[in-house]
This record gives structure tokens, sequence and C-alpha cells, in this order.
């Protein structure tokens, strides 16, 4: 028995509640995540975003697989994740490169300062930073780390040369660091990241 006025709808195997809100049904989002402690963060992100009807790829670099599981990921997303840029694909395309041309966006949360470093000078070492070279749709980057890996001038300047590239930049949160210390480099809350994407998406067909 269902509550008077909600229906159930099976879809290909899948429970979906139509009252709930669907705001990026028909989206398509690229979620890169990288090796920084904050990467567990990025299963309530999916969740979030998968519950309001986004399609998620999910893209670990090696790093962010020591740190969370790809299952954990991939349960939530509905959908494979991407970690080997040399496994084959689902169709002949690479997968970079048929990820990077169906995104509407590209998200990386969190973003390590090595992927951040990879993205401002055009390295391609993974699928990530391939898909990143490769892809022409928006760019939402949120960064976690060190205060003092945030602070030095080499990732400073990477995030100065991203921003002026076009690419939308979330400032990290202050507070107590998983590293100990206490001060600015924790990824941005997870519902601010959310909020960011629907922005971002709100603005095109
Ligand atoms: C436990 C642990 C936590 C880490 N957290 C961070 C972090 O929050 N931010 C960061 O930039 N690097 C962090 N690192 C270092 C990165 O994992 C390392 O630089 C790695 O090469 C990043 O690779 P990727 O950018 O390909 O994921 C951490 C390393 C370890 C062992």
């Amino acid at each position: 028995m269902f509550p008077a006025g909600l229906k159930t709808v099976y879809v290909a195997g899948m429970v979906e509640n139509p009252s709930s809100p669907q705001a990026l049904a028909g989206k398509t989002i690229v979620l890169g995540v990288t090796g920084s402690i904050a990467a567990y963060k990025a299963a309530d992100l999916t969740s979030q975003l998968v519950k309001a009807g986004a399609a998620v790829h999910v893209v670990m670099t090696e790093a962010a697989t020591r740190i969370v599981a790809p299952v954990t990921l991939q349960t939530l997303s509905r959908r494979p994740v991407w970690v080997d840029m040399w496994e084959p694909g689902l169709h002949w395309q690479p997968h970079h490169i048929e990820l990077a041309d169906k995104a509407d966006l590209l998200v990386v949360a969190p973003a390590t300062a090595h992927t951040l470093a990879c993205f401002a000078h055009g390295l391609a070492p993974n699928l990530l930073c391939t898909l990143y070279l490769a892809t022409r749709a928006p760019v939402l980057l949120a960064p976690a780390m060190n205060s003092k890996m945030l602070a030095h001038p080499a990732t400073q300047e990477n995030l100065r040369l991203l921003e002026e590239r076009g690419h939308h930049l979330l400032e990290t949160d202050e507070g107590m660091l998983a590293c100990g210390y206490e001060g600015r480099g924790k990824l941005a809350a997870v519902d601010t990241i959310f909020q960011r994407i629907l922005e971002l998406l709100s603005h095109r067909p």
C-alpha cells in the first residue's frame, strides 16, 4: 500500500517517485573524483545528482580509488565507473572522447592539487585529464587540499590559470582539515556544489 497521492513508477528495474524534483532530468554530468581524502563526499554528491534526475558518469583517478571504492560510486550513479583509460569503453569510441562529447558539465569534486596542475598545464596522464582536454562542456572545479598546498604559489597560479580560462571554481571552506591542520582547503559543502551545478545547468538548453 502506498500513501494517498504517491504513485510508484517502475522504470527499467528502478523505483521512481514521480513527485521528487527532477531539476536535472535530461542532463549528463561527468563527475571527476580525485585522490583527496574528501573523495568520500563524492558519494553524497552523486546520490543527490541522481535523485535530481541527472545521468552521472563518474571518472575516478587511481588515487581516488585508494580512498573510496569505485563500487560505491557505481552503485549510487547506477552506471559503470571509469578509471582506466585503456579499458575498452561501451562503444567503439575511446571513453575519454565519448564522455567528453556527451557531457553537459564536467564537475571535479574533490579536485586535488595534482589534477588542477594537470588541467592548468594540459597534461593528460590519465582518463580524467585526457577527458578534460577533449571536452568543450563547462567545467566546475571544487578543490580540496591541505592549507599549505592550497596557499603554495604553484597551486595559486594553477587556480588563476583555470579561472582565466573561464572555468568555474568553488572556494574551499575553512575549518579543521583531515590532515590535522586548521585553515582553508576543505572541500566546499556538498549542498553548495549541488546548488552551483543546478545554477550552471539551468542556463543550458
Ligand atoms: C590519505 C591521503 C589524502 C590526501 N588528500 C589530498 C587532498 O585532500 N588534496 C590533494 O591535493 N592531495 C591529497 N593527497 C595527495 C594526492 O592523493 C596525490 O597528490 C595524488 O597524486 C593525486 O592524484 P590525482 O590528482 O590523480 O588523484 C592525499 C594523499 C593521501 C595519501
